[in-house]
């Protein structure tokens, strides 16, 4: 085998995004179009990943460098493009960090959802001599490269700008994807020139001068084209995320996930699933989820970084976010409808979280509930506690965290305020709407609030007449 390079082309502007932020960089399932096509080469296993810049290169080359920093992934290689003076061009200036030997593909900052394993038979065809470039079936060739062939062999490709009426019509097109040995691309750029309709410096015409220099070309036709489609606008975007989200959804239904509507289904990351995962409308699913057997997730939930165990409820429009900490839900949990779960929120197995409810850096053992209106922030709350509604604990003095410790069996009662550091002895009871400040002993029931006084006979103020 030999060894494979890639240089990602991402110097051009992206005008028809409209957009201050350079085209690669917009997101697609929650990831830089760019960082599509790092990821796919990646997975080539790639000696080299050079990525050629231009239009907003340091933003470009400081997005990939933290995004790679994050995932203790290698930074790939950048090469300058400036000014941008076409696709031939663009390479050209990614050849000093090329060795002689290898084989080269190019690919496209902005063509998100090529596929390794296209890419791979490209490199295959190529065989280490050979130029082969990927080519497509359009109905509608406007504005592509067309393959123009003697018979059966190709003989050059030419872009539409230059292309006489009758060239037109071919409907066999250059995709922008080609694997080409090192040491031929290198000879073949040096004779590139500017003379054509728009003065640039095309790649495609390194096609022609490999059929001057008797080398072969092959044209491999994928048919699958939506690997291939570029995002040159929003609507472009909005249709390429479309067919990413479907194809996640597919190979989640395929392995038995039970999605219902396909059509209705985010995944911005990985979602891990076990047997029998029902997941309805309109959920959106980031960073690393994994859902155990027999979850199920309601309509409109988004569900970010959380482990959710076998048999746990997802009821609707409920918020986790587990950010870098993570969320855990225990087996046979029920959450939601409404709650939000944020990092740090640990609940064990058949812990329910009701309507309202938000858990922040806490807890909760076994049995524990906390079914309406609630806030536990920093807290340790013991298995079978009843957390009664609208209480909360009050973890923040304005300048330091606290922690609230709520011991087994405790039932805190409607409308408390626990002001942390404080600890809620096992078994013990909270009157509702205290405001506790101190320790509360075990078994105990500990009030604080006004006493009630009753006023008999009390007569209301009279308006005066
Ligand atoms: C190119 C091909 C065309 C093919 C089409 C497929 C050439 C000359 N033409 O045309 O045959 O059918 O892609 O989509 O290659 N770029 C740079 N620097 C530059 C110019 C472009 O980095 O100086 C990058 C762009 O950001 C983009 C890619 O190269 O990612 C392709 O450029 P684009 O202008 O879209 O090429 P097309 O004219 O569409
Ligand atoms: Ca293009």
């Amino acid at each position: 085998m030999t060894a494979v390079d890639v240089v990602i082309m991402a110097a051009g502007k992206g005008t028809r995004m409209k957009s201050r932020l350079p085209k690669v960089l917009h997101r697609l399932a929650g990831r830089a179009l760019v960082q599509h096509v790092i990821e796919t080469a990646a997975a080539l296993d790639a000696r080299r990943i050079v990525v050629v810049t231009g239009n907003g290169a340091d933003e470009v080359e400081a997005a990939l460098t933290a995004w790679a920093h994050a995932r203790a992934t290698p930074v790939p290689a950048f090469a300058r493009q400036e000014p941008q003076l076409g696709t031939g061009h663009a390479v050209q200036q990614a050849l000093p960090l090329l060795p002689d030997d290898g084989t080269t593909l190019i690919l496209n900052g902005d063509v998100p959802l090529i596929q390794a394993a296209t890419l791979q038979s490209l490199v295959q065809r190529s065989g280490g001599r050979a130029l082969a470039l990927l080519s497509a079936e359009m109905p509608d060739p406007r504005g592509y490269g067309r393959v123009l062939r003697s018979g059966d062999a190709v003989r050059a490709i030419v872009e539409d700008k230059d292309a006489t009426d009758v060239q037109r019509r071919i409907t066999e097109v250059y995709t922008g994807f080609m694997a080409v040995p090192n040491g031929l691309l290198k000879r073949w750029l040096a004779r590139l020139t500017q003379d054509n309709a728009q003065g640039e410096y095309y790649l495609t015409d390194i096609v022609r001068l490999a059929i001057e220099d008797g080398a072969e070309v092959l044209a491999c036709e994928v048919e699958d084209t939506v690997q291939v489609e570029g995002v040159n606008s929003p609507v472009q975007l909005a249709a390429l995320e479309r067919a990413f989200q479907l194809r996640q959804a597919r190979a989640l239904m395929e392995q038995g996930v039970r999605i219902a509507d396909p059509a209705r289904f985010d995944l911005r990351g990985q979602l891990a699933c076990a047997q029998d995962v029902e997941i309805d409308l309109n959920c959106v699913f980031e960073g690393r989820v994994s859902l155990g057997e027999g979850v199920r997730v309601g309509a409109n939930c988004v569900i970010a970084n959380a482990d959710i165990a076998a048999g746990a409820v997802v009821h609707p429009f409920t918020h986790i976010d587990g950010e870098k900490t993570g969320v855990r839900i225990g087996q046979g949990a029920r959450v939601g409808p409404f709650a939000r779960l944020r990092p740090g929120a640990d609940l064990g197995a058949e812990v329910h979280v009701g309507n309202f409810v938000e858990i922040k850096n806490a807890t909760l053992a076994r049995g524990a509930k906390a079914n309406h209106l609630a806030y536990l922030g920093d807290a340790s709350v013991g298995a079978r506690v009843n957390y009664g509604a609208g209480s909360i604990t009050a973890n923040y003095d304005g300048a330091n965290k606290h922690r609230t410790v709520i011991e087994d069996d405790v039932h805190i009662g409607s409308n408390s305020v626990l002001v942390a550091p404080v600890t809620i002895g096992r078994g013990g009871t909270v009157g509702a709407s205290s405001t506790i400040t101190k320790n509360t002993p075990p078994e105990a029931l500990s009030v604080a609030r006004g006493r009630q006084v009753s006023i008999p006979n009390w007569q209301r103020p009279k308006k005066k007449s």
